[in-house]
C-alpha cells in the first residue's frame, strides 16, 4: 500500500472530524491504521500504537473480534437491508435483548445510525409525548452546563460547546443547570454529596421559574464521560427521578459513552438504581464495529404513541440496520460472556488506585476521578487555586505528541486526560498507560515548573 499516495489524497479529498488538514498535513499527514487486536492498533508502516480512549471510548470489546465481523458477513449475505414497512429477525431480536438488559420497563427501542440521532430522537419523543397528553405547553429541554449530548442541529444546542458558529439557536427553550462536579461545584459545595444536592436542587428551581407547565424533559449522562468525568454524589440520580416525578417531567439518560459496562455496571443508572424514563444508547452497543444507537423507552412513554392515530413520525434509513444489530447481538454476547462488566469495574478500581498514586508525585494533577473505566485526570497549574493551565502554553497538543513519541494514541481535550479504555484491558494494559502518562506529566513539569 502507497502511504505517499494515501496521504496525498488525504490532503486534497478527506475532512476529518475536528482537525485542519493543512496542519494534519504539516505534522507528517494522518496516521493510518490497518489492522487492532485488543487495546492495540497497527498502522500503515507496521507501527504497533495503544489506542487508550478505543476508538471514540466506544471499542469497548476490542479490537479484532472475529465473532463480530462473522455475525455481520452472515447477516449481509442473508439480508443486508429491509424493504420499507418491514423489518428484520436481528433488529427484533436486539429490542428484546435490549428490554432484558435495561433496567425497570424500558421496553422499546427506537434505533438510529448513531449518539446524536438516538438523543435527538429522545427530545422529540419527550416533546411529543407531552402534545399527545394534552399538554403542548412543555417543550423546554433542561441540560447541565459542560455535557456534551451530540453534533446535530437540535442536541448541540444541549450541554456546552463552541456554537458561536452556527448561530442563532437553532432549537428554542434549551435550558441550563449546573453540572454536578464536586472538584469544582459551581454551588460552592464542598463534598460529593452537598454538590450533588446544590446541583440537583438547581434543578427543581429551574423548573419552578420556568413554570412545570413548560418543561419537557431533562437530559443528562449519569457520568458526565464527555467533560472530565465527573462523578456526581450519590444523592443526584436518585434526587433527579424525584424531581422529575413531582413535575411531570420525563428523565432522559444519555449512556452513549456510559452504557454497556464502561461505568463498572451494564448501564450507569444501575449505580443508584434510577431508571430513567428514556434511555439513549451507541457506541459500546456494538462496539463501533458497525453505527447504531438506540433510543430506549419506557412503556408508559411509548403507549402514548400506540394505535394508528398517535403514530411517531419518525425515519431514519439507516436505524436498526440488520448488519448493525447482528454486531450488536454479538458484542453484547460477548460482553456477557466474557464477564466485561465486572472486569472494567475491577480494571476501573486499578486505574484510580494507580492514578490516585501518581498524583501525589505530580503536581499538575489537580484531581483525578472515575467510576469502571470511565475515569479522568484534571491538570492545574497551581494545586491550591485550581487554575487551569494558560492555553498560549499548548498543552493538549504537547501531551499528544509525547505520548504519541510512546506509540499511545492519546489526545486529551485539556484540561482534562480522559482514560476510558477497552472493557477488555488487563493490568499490563493499565500499568503500560499509566507509567507512560506518569513519565510524560513529569517531562512537563520539568518543562514549565
Ligand atoms: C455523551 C455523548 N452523547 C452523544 C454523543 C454523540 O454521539 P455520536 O457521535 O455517535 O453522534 C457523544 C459522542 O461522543 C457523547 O459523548
Amino acid at each position: 500500500m502507497d502511504t505517499k499516495k494515501n496521504k496525498t489524497d488525504a490532503f486534497n479529498h478527506l475532512w476529518s472530524a475536528n482537525s485542519d488538514w493543512t496542519q494534519v498535513a504539516e505534522q507528517g499527514g494522518p496516521t493510518f491504521i490497518v489492522e487492532g487486536d485488543g487495546v492495540r492498533v497497527k498502522d500503515l508502516e507496521g507501527n504497533e500504537w495503544v489506542d487508550v480512549n478505543g476508538g471514540y471510548s466506544s471499542v469497548n470489546i476490542g479490537y479484532g473480534r472475529k465473532e463480530v465481523a462473522e455475525a455481520m458477513y452472515k447477516q449481509m449475505q442473508e439480508l443486508p437491508y429491509f424493504p420499507q414497512g418491514s423489518t428484520s429477525i436481528p433488529a427484533i431480536k436486539l429490542a428484546k435483548k435490549l428490554s432484558d438488559i435495561t433496567p425497570g420497563d424500558l421496553n422499546r427501542s427506537w434505533f438510529s445510525s448513531g449518539g446524536s440521532e438516538a438523543n435527538e430522537t429522545a427530545i422529540k419523543i419527550a416533546r411529543a409525548y407531552h402534545k399527545r397528553q394534552g399538554e403542548s405547553s412543555r417543550y423546554k429541554i433542561i441540560s447541565r452546563r459542560g455535557s456534551y449530548h451530540g453534533a446535530t442541529g437540535g442536541v448541540l444546542w444541549a450541554g456546552s460547546g463552541d456554537r458561536s458558529d452556527y448561530e442563532p439557536a437553532s432549537y428554542p427553550g434549551m435550558l441550563y443547570a449546573p453540572h454536578p462536579d464536586p472538584y469544582r461545584c459551581e454551588l460552592g459545595g464542598d463534598t460529593p454529596s452537598e454538590c450533588a444536592v446544590l446541583c440537583s436542587d438547581a434543578v427543581e428551581k429551574l423548573i419552578q421559574f420556568h413554570g412545570e407547565s413548560s418543561i419537557a424533559a431533562i437530559i443528562a449522562e449519569p457520568i458526565a464521560g464527555a467533560s472530565g468525568t465527573a462523578v456526581p454524589g450519590d444523592e443526584y440520580w436518585p434526587n433527579l427521578r424525584k424531581i422529575c416525578d413531582k413535575y411531570g417531567v420525563l428523565l432522559i439518560a444519555d449512556e452513549i459513552v456510559c452504557g454497556f459496562g464502561r461505568t463498572g455496571e451494564m448501564f450507569a443508572v444501575n449505580h443508584w438504581d434510577v431508571v430513567p424514563d428514556i434511555l439513549c444508547v451507541a457506541k459500546g452497543i456494538t462496539s463501533s464495529y458497525s453505527p447504531l444507537g438506540a433510543t430506549i423507552v419506557r412503556d408508559k412513554i411509548a403507549d402514548v404513541f400506540k394505535g394508528k392515530d398517535n403514530i411517531f413520525v419518525h425515519t431514519l434509513t439507516f436505524g436498526g440496520h440488520p448488519v448493525s444489530a447482528a454486531a450488536a447481538l454479538a458484542n453484547i454476547e460477548i460482553i456477557e460472556n466474557e464477564n466485561l462488566v465486572d472486569n472494567s469495574k475491577a480494571m476501573g478500581s486499578y486505574l484510580l488506585q494507580n492514578l490516585n498514586q501518581m498524583q501525589k508525585q505530580r503536581r499538575m494533577i489537580g484531581n483525578v476521578r472515575g467510576k469502571g473505566l470511565l475515569a479522568s485526570i484534571e491538570l492545574v497549574s497551581d494545586r491550591n487555586t485550581r487554575t487551569h493551565f494558560n492555553p498560549e502554553m499548548r498543552l493538549g497538543p504537547r501531551l499528544s505528541e509525547k505520548f504519541k513519541s510512546r506509540k499511545m494514541i492519546l489526545n486529551p481535550p485539556v484540561p482534562y486526560i480522559n482514560l476510558q479504555p477497552q472493557l477488555c484491558s488487563k493490568k499490563s494494559d493499565i500499568d503500560f498507560i499509566v507509567s507512560n502518562i506518569d513519565e510524560v506529566l513529569q517531562e512537563i513539569e520539568n518543562e514549565v515548573y
